[in-house]
């Protein structure tokens, strides 16, 4: 039986409550592989801009690459090397995601399903989208940048996911891009260039308790007009 909508509420608070950037984490629990994949599926379902779903998530097991990545990832010594899952979550770059590309294409024809006659006059659209509405295409970063951005609605979801399961995790954008993608380039993992590193995310259980969490007051982040 599902709870009624204000039990709802309240194990959705409950859980964002319990999510904080954890440090680190107990090195001995480890997350189930049912667990893991639920949050994998949060990821999976998260929306992108015009449903490129411009996203490659590396699961980094291996404890040598953890130890390169922990010398360039500042923000990520606690979590590197105790984490019972470490993401890179990397974003596909210009080469993919310019309005005209086979990415493009094959996203729409074969993983959207739309016919191809629509999917021509769609690229119209998303032409002017990407060159004249948002400028995404102004340079190779800009339209990076638009990529990665769809990045973090997956990572913020697999975060909650994860807590509503009792399950810690921590963001990370303590790192040395440059670096970090010349250690991913060099283990062949960014597709000849077509990926590049968004944003990374560890998961486990906690070690410490978190300090209170502190935030501003709602009525200083919202005005209703
Ligand atoms: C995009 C992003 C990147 C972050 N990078 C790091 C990081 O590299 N290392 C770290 O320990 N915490 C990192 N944090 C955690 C934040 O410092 C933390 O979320 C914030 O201080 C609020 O605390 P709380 O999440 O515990 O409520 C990051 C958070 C976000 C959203």
């Amino acid at each position: 039986m599902m709870g009624s909508r204000e039990d709802k509420k309240q194990e959705i608070l409950e859980a964002f409550q319990f999510r904080h950037a954890t440090k680190e984490f107990d090195p001995n629990k480890k997350i189930s592989e049912d667990d893991f994949n639920f949050i994998l599926e949060a990821a999976r379902l998260s929306p992108s801009s015009v449903g490129y779903e411009p996203w490659k998530f590396l699961i980094i097991q291996n404890k040598e690459l953890r130890d390169k990545l922990r010398e360039v990832s500042w923000g990520a010594r606690g979590q590197l090397p105790t984490a019972s899952h470490f993401i890179v979550i990397l974003a596909r770059t210009i080469k993919d995601t310019k309005y005209d590309s086979e990415y493009v294409k094959n996203q729409m024809l074969s993983v959207k399903q739309i016919p191809e006659d629509v999917f021509e006059q769609m690229k119209i659209r998303y032409r002017e989208f990407q060159e004249e509405d948002l400028n995404i295409l102004e340079n190779e970063r800009t339209a990076f940048d638009w990529a990665s951005k769809q990045t973090y609605l997956a990572l913020a979801n697999m975060m909650t996911a994860a807590a509503l399961i009792g399950i810690d995790s921590c963001p990370i954008e303590g790192f040395h891009f440059n670096k970090v993608q010349k250690i991913l380039a060099e283990e062949g993992l960014l597709e000849d260039g077509h990926l590049a590193v968004s944003v990374m995310a560890a998961f486990g259980y906690r070690k410490n308790e978190p300090r209170p969490k502190t935030r501003k007051d709602r009525d200083d982040i919202v005005l209703w007009v």
